[in-house]
């Protein structure tokens, strides 16, 4: 089964920062997005150019500019709990060689919940960030089951995580209610650039929309229409016939990840169906632009 919406992502440079205010008037539990807005504006690791990827800093800043969904990418600890990190390995984003210097693996799936928890995966962003932790997938769920974002999990190197979908499954489906509420409102997704991983996911929650990463041979689009939702391929390879390709096979396409605005108008004029950012709030003043 189909349900439709979602998705998408990036990393910038320079760009100012300007917070996106929710107004007072919006009631909790209402999409993030203003309404006039029907583009699926999504916050790729968070809002990441404003505060260190895949943190609760940086959802927290997706939230605030009223992304539609926020992005995060989730592995398993050793000990088999979902975490969120976009490197299968520790060294860029935190200091585990000063934490851990003996240990000759950095790879997250070596490291227990308790070990992945020592870490500073702030400061290498930013001084004011020092402290942050890796979080978890439930505490990502907590922080945005109460806003009006949504979230699109990406399920990273899988095949280096037996089990992660059904584990990720399981946090989501721990919270009574979760699951058919953001469903329900469009605000839940997964994706992967491992296709079979979504077959699987798709297999043990058949309602959750499931998203495939990366480039869907035109030749493969209607199968993989048969199961799939979303195909959310690189900026680099879109075209309007390729997007009419995947509305022709019955899914949507998010893409990944747009930065600067002319392309983001680019994209828009193929008839994209949600952006994947690192600047919500750029893709919101876009898009207003347009109106
Ligand atoms: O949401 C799509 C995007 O996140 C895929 O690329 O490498 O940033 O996970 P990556
Ligand atoms: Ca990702």
């Amino acid at each position: 089964m189909r349900i439709r919406h979602l998705v998408g992502a990036g990393a910038v440079a320079a760009v100012g920062l300007s917070l996106v205010a929710v107004p007072a008037s919006a009631a909790p539990g209402e999409p993030g997005q203003p309404e006039h807005v029907s583009t699926t504006v999504i916050a790729h690791r968070g809002a990441s150019a404003y505060a260190p990827e895949n943190t609760l800093s940086a959802f927290r800043v997706g939230i605030e500019q009223r992304a539609t969904l926020i992005e995060s990418d989730v592995q398993l600890s050793k000990d088999g709990v979902p975490v969120l990190l976009h490197d299968t390995t520790l060294t860029r984003t935190t200091n585990v060689e000063e934490v851990f210097p003996d240990r000759a693996s950095h790879f997250v799936g070596d490291y227990t919940l308790d070990e992945l928890k020592q870490l500073d995966a702030g400061s290498w962003f930013g001084e004011e960030f020092a402290g942050e932790q890796i979080p978890t997938l439930a505490e990502m769920v907590e922080q945005v089951r109460g806003s009006r974002s949504g979230i699109i999990m990406e399920l990273k190197s899988p095949e280096l995580h037996p089990g992660v979908e059904q584990a990720v499954y399981d946090v989501f489906a721990s919270y009574p209610g979760y699951v058919n509420s953001a469903l329900n409102s469009g605000r839940l997704s997964v994706q992967s650039f491992d296709w079979e991983s979504m077959e699987t996911y798709n297999e043990i929650s058949p309602e959750t929309p499931t998203g495939l990463l990366g480039t869907v041979p035109v030749e493969s689009m209607a199968a993989y229409g048969e199961w799939a939702d979303e195909v959310n391929p690189n900026k680099n390879a879109v075209t309007p016939e390729y997007v009419e390709a995947i509305h022709d096979a019955g899914m949507k396409t998010n893409v990944y990840t747009v930065n600067d605005e002319p392309t983001m108008h680019r994209l828009l004029d193929a008839d994209v169906d949600g952006l994947i950012s690192d600047v919500p709030d750029v893709v919101f003043d876009v898009l207003q632009a347009r109106k």
